[in-house]
């Protein structure tokens, strides 16, 4: 049996940003323009009328303060509210595989690694751009990478478990090197025209090169164990699947054709989940909240992270104990924790150890326990 061990991790981030008070605008431009065009059904108490959303209660519920996206034109455009991405033809990468080459390369880069070094390459997301070829062996195509790639999907846990599946695959020898490839384009199953969730969501790519520890070129961090669990939960849902076109009525704008969440209720139910799961893992790892250097967390709700944060370590954690970025980049599903991992861990010391967990749609739950070499 050989050590795994995560040897580099990399992000690529948008370059167009909507802030707060941008996509209140457009929302609110989308609100009034609905109430006027359905004034009459609206007086007859037919229709709802649609509320204005509001910056403020973005913020105090969520603490997001901006996000980034692939394209913002669509998303802001009070007629259209969905990114505009052109599709591409079979000659050109997907859109997928293009976010994946610039985090890859990052991660490569800090691993010391090149890309005909990896042998499997796991394309971990809440959604694939299609169904088939694999996303992954297409990014195995334009890295130059070797062996095999497959697509996984467990909704916000996709890099977790993904990072579970190789480091297992390294520990037999099955794989000696492998990249966990996590790009989400959030923006493209978000309802941007739904006041209660049009704020939660970003676009990003990020990566992770795992490897034999022994093989490790430079810093790395052991993966000393790895715990995964799911329950099943309808709370966050998306309808969209292949069978849509063979029901009756699938032309129809459907709201469960994309997220769908029953936001305080997953709030609920996922917070005693995530905190049980970690003190198990701690439990079984031997490893006190006195040992724990960091917590990565996933990054939905600030709230929900400081009162995860708070259960694991057993007092309020410092800061820099548990880095958020939802502020920035919103909630970038599977992304998420690996964003925090990778911006917030060259500072940890040899023998320092840190989770990364995510949690999410399933329900899924994943921790990673780490410690810096
Ligand atoms: N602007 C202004 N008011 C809004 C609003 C908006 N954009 N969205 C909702 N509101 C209103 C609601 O209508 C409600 O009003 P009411 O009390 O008069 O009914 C009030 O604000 C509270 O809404 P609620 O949905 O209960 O807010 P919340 O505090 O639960 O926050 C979330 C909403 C989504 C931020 C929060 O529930 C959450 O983060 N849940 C977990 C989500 C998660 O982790 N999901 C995983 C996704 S992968």
């Amino acid at each position: 049996m050989f050590k795994p061990a995560i040897t580099g991790s990399g992000v690529f981030t948008p370059d167009q940003i909507i802030t707060n008070d941008e996509l209140v605008v457009a929302f609110n431009a989308y609100a009034d323009r609905f109430n006027a065009e359905n004034a009459a059904a609206i007086a007859a108490g037919e229709v709802e009328a649609k509320p204005h959303s509001s910056s403020e209660f973005i913020v105090s519920a969520s603490g997001i303060e901006q996000r980034y996206v692939m394209d913002k034109t669509g998303v802001l455009d009070p007629e259209v509210m969905h990114p505009w991405l052109p599709e591409r033809s079979n000659e050109e990468p997907g859109i997928m595989t293009e976010m994946a080459m610039e985090a890859c390369g990052t991660a490569l880069a800090q691993a010391g690694r090149r890309a005909d070094d990896v042998d499997l390459v796991i394309c971990a997301a809440s959604n694939h751009e299609r169904p088939y070829p694999a996303i992954a062996i297409e990014i195995q195509k334009y890295l130059g990478a070797g062996g095999f790639a497959f697509d996984m999907n467990v909704a916000c846990s996709s890099a977790t478990f993904g990072i579970q599946a190789a480091a297992d695959m390294i520990r037999s020898g099955s794989v000696r090197c492998a990249i966990v490839v996590s790009p989400e384009i959030c923006s493209g199953h978000l309802e941007w025209r739904d006041r209660d969730c049009h704020f939660i969501f970003g676009d990003v790519c990020t990566a992770v090169v795992m490897e034999r520890a022994e093989d490790a070129r430079g810093g790395h961090f052991i993966v000393h164990s790895t715990r995964c669990a799911t329950q099943f939960s309808n709370n966050i849902r998306n309808n969209n699947g292949y069978l849509r076109r063979t029901r009756k009525g699938h032309m129809q704008d459907r709201r469960d054709m994309l997220f769908v969440q029953e936001g305080r209720k997953v709030f609920k139910e996922v917070l005693p989940l995530v905190s049980a799961h970690i003190a198990a893992h701690m439990e079984d790892a031997g490893i006190g909240a006195d040992q724990l250097r960091r917590l990565w967390l996933h990054q939905a709700n600030k709230t929900m992270n400081d009162f995860i944060g708070r259960k694991v370590m057993g007092r309020v954690p410092e800061p820099h104990e548990q880095p958020n970025i939802l502020q920035d980049y919103a909630n970038t599903s599977s992304a998420g924790s690996i964003i925090a991992f990778s911006k917030f861990s060259d500072d940890l010391e040899p023998g320092d150890k840190g989770f990364i967990c995510s949690f999410g749609a399933g329900y899924s739950v994943g921790s990673v326990l780490v410690e810096r070499a």
